[in-house]
């Protein structure tokens, strides 16, 4: 009781004060692991000013991606819903994929334009290109969009420059697809893209965007999805070199820099105490790359495993005067983004099948969380496995589990993808408060008081298998390679010649 009146009396602090509904910024890593941050106990990472937003934010320990692999967990991200519906399924897209997510799902920026903000994405897209660009943010709700569409290894790397003054990326990436491009809207920059100036311009794209809605007093969303920390890293000038973590932790300050920038900026303008500040990541770190990849703190595996370490993340909420300096245990996830900006928005929630809770109160009087579950997908969801694990309140279930590739390397023999899949039945059950890196499976069968847990489990997950309504796959839908985007469209051969 106590607590709803404090939230009521929030929000009708927010809505009644200023005029102007809350801004938001999104910041989503790319492959950052659980364990990368100085504010989450990295020794040696140089990240001043995430390490501010957490000091003076709120800080979760429990916050989840929906997958442990790119593409599905960015259309979680910007839908609410689990990648299975919208169809970003198996794995991730490639720069000439058919598919994309499908224009009908609606995204955050979506959800605001009908309350008048402006819209920018800047960053890694990685939800479909397409005929004519038809997937790319400015189809999504995005007015404007500066960035890399996909991942910024998938094309040829071998002979880009990756550190000042001329120091090659490390590894080929891939081989046989055009060169990365950069793009303004559906428009082609600079192919290859170059890594020494990018962070820069979207330092100013941001700038840029920000100061034009606040001398318009236009609220705005900015979603700035980093390449950073993925394979192969890279750093202009001003982070090359500069912290004590190699190329990893120089990708990771030149991430950080930017953060910084952000911050100046919004400060300047006048519009920092409206606006909320939401960082994590997209899934857990490629220990494929070793010393070159991230890391998972105390938990186990990384990336493309439904183990702890591919799918929590860290995330940060920062909204100075309105959301107090803490910690929270509570469970939330990239799900729970778009309700709780919908809401604080005052925006009207799309009619469809949403997965995420509003978390405003979590955010607001470190309240409680609206859910107690999180699904756990594979990067590979079928109809017939449904969901690899489930977690309810503190205990995990481990309905089948798997290595993979991007988790090899290191001394955990469950983690490579020599880890066949294996079905657990009853469900390898771990208790994440006492064991959070899901090193002791508790035996059930020796706890009759948790016969009770299991069958809770089991409804849960059966319950939310009734209303999981898997859509059309859209990577399976193939790829052509004519839809990979080309500066020089009539150009030959491909797709070498695509350099302008
Ligand atoms: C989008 O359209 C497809 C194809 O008609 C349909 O199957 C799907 O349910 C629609 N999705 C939404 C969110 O409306
Ligand atoms: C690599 O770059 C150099 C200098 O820009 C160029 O001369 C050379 O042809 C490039 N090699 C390949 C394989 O692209
Ligand atoms: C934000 O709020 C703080 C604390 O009330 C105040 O000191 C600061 O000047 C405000 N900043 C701006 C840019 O309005």
């Amino acid at each position: 009781m106590a607590l709803t009146l404090l939230f009521l009396l929030n929000v009708g602090l927010l809505c009644s004060g200023a005029a102007s509904p809350p801004n938001f910024v999104l910041l989503f890593a790319d492959d950052l692991g659980f364990g990368d941050l100085g504010c989450y106990g990295h020794p040696t990472s140089l990240t001043p000013n995430l390490d501010r937003l957490a000091a003076g934010g709120l800080r979760f320990t429990d916050f989840y991606c929906t997958s442990p692999v790119c593409s599905p967990s960015r259309a979680s991200l910007l839908t609410g819903r689990y990648q299975t519906r919208s169809g970003i399924y198996p794995g991730v897209l490639y720069p000439g994929s058919i598919g994309g997510l499908p224009l009908n799902e609606t995204t955050i920026a979506e959800v605001l334009k009908p309350q008048g903000y402006a819209t920018a994405a800047m960053g890694k897209w990685h939800l479909g290109f397409g005929a004519n660009g038809m997937f790319l943010p400015t189809n999504q709700g995005f007015d404007q969009y500066l960035g890399i569409p996909y991942s910024h290894d998938m094309g040829p790397c071998w002979n880009l420059t990756c550190f000042p003054p001329d120091v090659k990326c490390f590894g080929l990436c891939d081989v046989g697809t055009v060169a990365v491009p950069l793009m303004y809207n559906k428009v082609i920059k600079e192919q290859p893209v170059n890594f020494l100036t990018l962070e820069k311009a979207y330092s100013d794209f941001a700038t840029d965007f920000i100061t034009t809605s606040a001398q318009k007093k236009q609220p705005f969303f900015l979603y700035y999805p980093s390449h950073h920390t993925h394979y192969p890293q890279y750093a202009g000038a001003a982070a090359a070199g500069k912290s004590l973590r190699g190329p990893y932790g120089d990708a990771l300050l030149e991430f950080d820099n930017t953060i910084g920038n952000l911050l100046t900026t919004l400060e300047k303008t006048g519009v920092i105490n409206n606006t909320l500040i939401f960082f994590t990541s997209d899934n857990g770190p490629e220990l494929m790359r070793m010393s070159r990849g991230g890391i998972a703190g105390p938990l186990k595996c990384g990336k493309g495993t439904t183990y702890e370490g591919g799918m929590r993340e860290p995330a940060i909420a920062y909204w100075p005067g309105v959301i107090r300096r803490g910690v929270t245990h509570e469970i939330a996830s990239t799900l729970d983004i778009l309700p709780t900006i919908a809401n604080l928005a005052g925006a009207k929630l799309p009619e469809v099948m949403l997965d995420g809770a509003d978390m405003t109160d979590i955010l607001l009087n470190q309240g409680k969380s609206k859910k107690e579950t999180m699904m756990f997908y594979p990067t590979d969801p079928s109809e017939m496995y449904s969901m690899f694990a489930l977690r309810l309140g503190k205990y995990k279930a481990h309905f089948y589990t798997r290595g993979a590739t991007h988790s090899g390397t290191t001394p955990d023999k469950d983690c490579p993808v020599f880890a066949v899949l294996k079905a657990h039945d009853p469900p390898l059950l771990f208790d994440l408060e006492t064991d959070p890196s899901e090193n002791y499976p508790i035996s059930a069968t020796q706890r009759p008081d948790l016969q009770e847990l299991l069958k809770q489990i089991q409804k849960v997950k059966e319950q939310f298998e009734a209303t999981m309504v898997f859509g059309e796959s859209q990577i399976s839908k193939g790829t052509d390679v004519n839809l990979e985007p080309c500066c020089n469209p009539q150009c030959s051969p491909k797709p070498s010649c695509c350099h302008c």
